[in-house]
């Protein structure tokens, strides 16, 4: 029998399947399961984004290690990691304390870690740092992902923005986690940016002062 090639699995991500026609596959209860849990996100950043223009955004603001907090998401990623076939890497020194919203940081960096994740092809890498700058913390996340055309990077945290990488890769997404994330991070007065990363894809840097923000703001 002649041997053939292997091929790679599918990204599970990508909703391209290939050149061959195939029938529009039943939808099982994993898919829909996925599509409610993505319209459940949508629903949520919808939600932030009405609060924030509202100026209601509430802070429940206290001292937090953010390495502790960083440690904890990258825990929870590793499955998702795994599946893709992408390696996590944390490189977090000393505890660094900040003051914050826990939930609220939480989902910043779940948001950012899940879209370097989302947006690496499977063998890629994912990078965590964490170091004191500037009386705060600064935060990196990189990848060797997909990256974004620099000349789009100003339009990144603008709602529904969506990169041409994305479209091309075809991998979903609604263009809301970022504006939901700026939103959140400067209201603790901090600061973030997007730069192609050294080696391909792409580079989250996020600055947080120790102060933080005061309850309530
Ligand atoms: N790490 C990354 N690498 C490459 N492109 C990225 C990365 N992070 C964000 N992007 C691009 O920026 C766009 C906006 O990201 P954002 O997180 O706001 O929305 P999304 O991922 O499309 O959907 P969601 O609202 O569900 O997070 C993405 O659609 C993608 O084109
Ligand atoms: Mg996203």
């Amino acid at each position: 029998m002649p041997s053939r090639a292997a091929s790679p699995p599918p990204d599970p991500r990508s909703s391209r399947t290939g050149t061959r026609w195939r029938p529009p596959p039943r939808r099982s209860w994993r898919t829909l399961a996925r599509a409610r849990h993505r319209q459940e996100g949508t629903r949520l950043e919808l939600l932030d984004l009405a609060r924030i223009d509202a100026g209601h955004i509430n802070l429940d603001a206290r001292p937090l290690c953010l390495t502790a907090l960083l440690r904890e998401a990258l825990d929870d990623q590793q499955p998702s990691a795994d599946t893709i076939g992408l390696t996590l890497i944390g490189g977090l020194g000393a505890p660094l304390t900040i003051r914050g919203d826990t939930s609220r940081l939480r989902q910043v960096i779940d948001n950012l870690l899940s879209n370097a994740i989302n947006y690496t092809p499977p063998g890629g890498t994912v990078a965590v740092t964490a170091e004191p700058a500037d009386g705060g913390v600064r935060v990196r996340i990189s990848d060797t992902g997909i990256g974004i055309p620099a000349e789009q990077l100003p339009h990144l945290f603008t709602r529904f923005f969506r990169a041409s990488t994305a479209l091309e890769h075809g991998i979903k997404g609604t263009g809301l986690g970022l504006a939901v994330t700026k939103a959140i991070i400067e209201a603790h007065h901090g600061s973030i940016t997007a730069q192609p990363a050294p080696g391909g894809g792409t580079r989250f840097t996020v600055w947080l002062p120790h102060t933080g923000a005061a309850t309530g703001a």
